[in-house]
């Protein structure tokens, strides 16, 4: 049993307590705007949100056209977000698969989906690595498919200061691009993006394209 502070029991406490207090906010908080402007470029088709949280992206790709493997450790956050999506539109719920699973370790099937997206989660645990979640995941996008990745910086270049995300092992775009073969990948993003709001930190955003 671990005890960190982003593994299974954490987050699933944190989402209880989320919930519990600000049901509201979650309700309300639209999707990200890097995963639309993405999603908004492709044919629907087949989307992986690995580390969905509560939903907001899963539910959002769906009413897009979308067919959404949802994945997180989280029970709480994933019956949220089913709830979420069958009180918006039974047809947009009907088009999510809502799977619990560990990104420590679950896997898609190999070539399955037209976007693999994984938004700000931290790679915990003694078996994983940035480029080996990485790389895990990639194996999941169809030729042609999308693979869009995002995680929090632990330091704000514009402060110096530690960020929110600070303890926690999130996407860096050197250790992605160190997985993603160049003969197997067009890389269309790799960048840090300074978030809207300046001293929140900045967020290393990577897009690519499998190409065969
Ligand atoms: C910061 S939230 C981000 C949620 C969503 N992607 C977003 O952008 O709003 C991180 C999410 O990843 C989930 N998570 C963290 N580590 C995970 C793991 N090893 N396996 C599955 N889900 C994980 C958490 O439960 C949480 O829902």
């Amino acid at each position: 049993m671990t005890s960190d502070a982003h593994d299974r029991d954490a987050w699933e406490q944190r989402w209880e307590q989320v919930l519990r207090d600000h049901p509201d906010k979650l309700v309300s908080r639209p999707p990200s705007d890097l995963l639309v402007d993405v999603a908004r470029e492709l044919r629907p088709g087949r989307a992986l949100d690995a580390g969905c949280g509560h939903g907001a992206e899963a539910i959002w790709l769906a009413a897009a056209g979308w067919t959404v493997t949802a994945v997180d450790f989280s029970r709480a956050a994933l019956e949220h977000g089913q709830a979420t999506a069958q009180g918006f539109d039974p047809d947009v719920a009907a088009r999510i698969a809502w799977v619990e699973g560990d990104l420590g370790a679950w896997t898609p099937d190999e070539g399955y989906f037209d976007l693999v997206s994984c938004l700000y989660v931290h790679v915990a645990g003694p078996l994983g690595s940035v480029g080996e979640m990485v790389s895990r995941l990639a194996a999941g996008v169809a030729p042609d498919g999308t693979l869009l990745l995002v995680g929090h910086r632990p330091v704000d270049p514009a402060t110096g200061e530690p960020t929110p995300a600070a303890s926690q092992v999130q996407v860096s775009v050197e250790e992605a691009l160190e997985v993603l073969d160049p003969q197997e990948w067009e890389i269309q993003v790799a960048e840090e993006r300074p978030r809207a709001v300046l001293g929140s930190g900045v967020d290393a955003v990577v897009r690519a394209v499998r190409q065969r």
